[in-house]
């Protein structure tokens, strides 16, 4: 496709795929489960079609599905494997079913910030982790950045007893089960499109997610408020099938791989920006948003931080090391 049919496919993208692929190119699918815009992972993956479409005119076409329109993270990497699909960006933390490594990720209070993040994974320990899955047939391409999750419920949370007796959705990761269980909560693994409904039924009555999370999908609209703890992160893995990728030419994998990379330096610097804004948007469309004092934060730590040595015979006491060297 041209750049300016592309660039017309993905203002109608809302909702849907973008369909504007000419005969005779290769199709990329790339699922995902957020929006478009105003998030990390959309503005990152519209930016990926766009540059495929415009410089690999042709050879390549990229399709991004958004929304959970084509898989949700529970599907997405079984299509992957079937060859449906050749990207996705699922969170670090739905990789359970392939490899345990990821399990760092989700321990609460880790890392302190994305920069931390971004420095781990950069790391040998952390470039190894993309290999990971291999010989399950998965390979991961990049790491996405999306930030730190805060918690919300129905009623205010200020220390973590408030947390006590309440369900909260969690992603599908048994670090996220054991965390909210230290916490006396009752943990509710769900998909992400099921998120809203659920808290505003009362099928939950709470969630942890980032601020572009809980503003895109509008999660501030039927809580309390939201209490800004920090307390742990959500990143993505640009992941593709070992199969697919393989199997393309090396010019065209080449091309491609230099793309992504070029993309995901360029979004991965502004998601702490991105999540600021919709922290904003929360505020400015009348969200109650509480601080902590410190005291009050350590309690969360204290409460939640005995979760790592459930899972460091997973993660590995050298890995937590490495992590911590570079939190400091
Ligand atoms: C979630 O399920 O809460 C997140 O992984 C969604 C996402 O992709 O940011």
């Amino acid at each position: 496709v041209t750049a300016a049919a592309a660039a017309v496919a993905l203002s109608f993208s809302a909702g849907s795929a973008i369909a504007a692929c000419d005969d005779g190119e290769m199709v990329i699918k790339f699922s995902h489960v957020t929006n478009s815009d105003r998030h990390p992972k959309g503005i990152a993956a519209t930016l990926l079609a766009e540059r495929v479409n415009a410089e690999m005119d042709g050879v390549a076409c990229m399709e991004v599905y958004p929304n959970s329109t084509l898989y949700n993270d529970d599907q997405v990497l079984e299509a992957m494997l079937n060859g449906d699909v050749q990207m996705a960006a699922p969170s670090l933390s739905k990789f359970e079913k392939y490899t345990k490594q990821f399990r760092i990720f989700d321990l609460p209070f880790m890392f302190k910030n994305i920069d931390a993040v971004n420095a781990f994974q950069a790391s040998e320990t952390g470039e190894a982790m993309k290999g990971s899955m291999a010989r399950r047939g998965l390979l991961g391409l990049a790491f996405w950045h999306n930030g730190m999750k805060q918690f919300s419920a129905n009623k205010p949370l200020l220390s973590p007893s408030d947390a006590a007796g309440l369900k909260f959705r969690v992603q599908t990761s048994d670090v996220l089960v054991a965390q909210m269980e230290a916490l006396g909560a009752s943990p509710q693994p769900m998909a992400f499109s099921e998120v809203y409904g659920a808290l505003q039924t009362g099928v939950v009555d709470g969630q942890e997610n980032t601020w572009s999370n809980i503003y895109g999908q509008k999660f501030f609209e039927v809580q309390d408020g939201i209490t800004e703890t920090n307390h742990g992160i959500l990143d993505y893995l640009v992941v593709t099938s070992v199969e697919w990728w393989d199997g393309l030419d090396a010019d065209v994998r080449d091309q491609l791989a230099t793309i992504l990379a070029e993309v995901t330096e360029t979004r991965n610097s502004e998601s702490f920006t991105v999540n600021q804004a919709a922290k904003q948007a929360i505020i400015d469309a009348g969200g109650e948003v509480r601080q902590l004092t410190a005291e009050q934060r350590q309690e969360w730590v204290d409460a939640m931080k005995p979760v790592w040595a459930q899972f460091e015979g997973d993660v590995g006491a050298d890995t937590i090391a490495a992590a911590q060297e570079i939190n400091a």
